[in-house]
């Protein structure tokens, strides 16, 4: 297994992925191959597989607008989690961000999913319960 840059061409396994973990919220963002292969554009030092050949095992999709990192879509196949996989994906983002000067990072995890929050908060991200998130649809 190695880890590296996501490219656009991994997009279907990567989406495959995604459908079998528990607790993305692939709904309220746009998972299109436009839409991911765009982020993967405007950020491609950020974007890391975890794959062995074609088998796609993690995924972590960092952005950022130049001031704030931002993390998204961190998944591991659930037969391949517990061995630092997940680990190694944010070490990768973080290290690239930290290098980009980067100095704050954020992500979102979906209010239900327990396990997400305790992985989080085992590796060490401040919860905060001083901001209220507000999006809107253009
Ligand atoms: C969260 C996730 C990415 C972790 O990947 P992973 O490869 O299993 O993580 P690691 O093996 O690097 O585990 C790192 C640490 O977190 C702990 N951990 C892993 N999953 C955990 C969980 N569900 N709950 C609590 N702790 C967890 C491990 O025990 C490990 O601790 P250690 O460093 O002391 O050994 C993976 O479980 C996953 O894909 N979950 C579903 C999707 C999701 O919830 N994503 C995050 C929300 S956006």
């Amino acid at each position: 297994m190695e880890i590296r840059k996501m490219i656009p061409d991994d997009y279907e396994r990567a989406y495959d992925l995604w459908t079998r973990v528990p607790g993305m919220n692939l709904a309220s963002l746009d998972n299109s191959y436009a839409g991911i292969a765009r982020m993967i554009q405007r950020n491609p030092e950020t974007c890391f597989v975890a794959a062995d050949h074609d088998r796609m095992i993690g995924t972590i999709l960092g952005g950022t607008d130049g001031r704030k990192g931002f993390i998204y879509h961190t998944a591991v196949d659930p037969k391949e989690q517990g061995q630092g996989i997940g680990t190694a994906l944010i070490d990768r983002v973080c290290a690239q961000f930290k290098r980009d000067e980067i100095t704050k990072i954020g992500l979102f995890v979906v209010i239900n999913n327990e396990e997400g929050k305790q992985f989080w908060r085992q590796k060490g991200w401040n919860f905060r319960d001083d901001i209220v998130y507000l999006d809107r649809d253009l």
